[in-house]
């Protein structure tokens, strides 16, 4: 099985991909670290010396590459995976999609010390709020053809959820 995990920046794909894997008994892969291993490079730096468009690029072939692969794992995408290239249907196509459907201010609040993510690069927390907002509306469409929508993340809802479908 290949199970998809997506849904804004921090809505957990990482944390919960990590014990969802283990509880699974499949290999956990982070699209994200996977992008900074093929480029020797961090995302922020990805995006400050060769910019998003580029990042876009990469991402969609390794995304590809995973979908493609014969492996079963449980991947955490990046938060705009989906949304550039067709990667929704990529996911929907090769494996089981799970959106983590967290609200605004809870991703805020978990988001208030992260300095890894440069699309949130904002000035101060109103700022914050108002990207997280509009990136929302721009990626619902795209979340909301998950196999699976969940408002409860933890594992075991997830998992319950997973195991209604298989
Ligand atoms: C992005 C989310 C990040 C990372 C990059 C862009 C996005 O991943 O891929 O900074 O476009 O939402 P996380 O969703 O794991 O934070």
């Amino acid at each position: 099985m290949k199970v998809f995990l997506v849904g804004l920046l921090g809505s957990g794909k990482t944390t919960l991909g990590k014990v969802l894997a283990a509880e699974l008994d499949l290999l956990f892969v982070d699209l994200d670290w996977e992008i900074e291993k093929r480029e020797n490079k961090s995302v922020r730096e990805i995006f400050a010396q060769q910019g998003e468009d580029h990042f876009r690029k990469l991402e969609s072939e390794l995304l590809r590459e995973w979908a493609g692969s014969q492996k079963y794992f449980v991947m955490a995408t990046g938060g705009g995976a989906p949304c550039f290239f067709n990667g929704m249907d990529i996911i929907n196509e090769s494996g089981l999609s799970v959106f983590l459907d967290v609200p605004v201010d809870v991703l805020n609040s978990r988001l208030a010390a992260a300095t890894d993510r440069p699309l949130l690069d904002t000035n101060g927390q109103a700022e914050r709020i108002e990207k997280l907002e509009s990136l929302r509306v721009a990626r619902l469409p795209f979340y909301n053809k998950a196999h699976i929508i969940v408002q409860d993340t933890s594992l075991s809802n997830v998992l319950k959820a997973i195991k209604l479908r298989k």
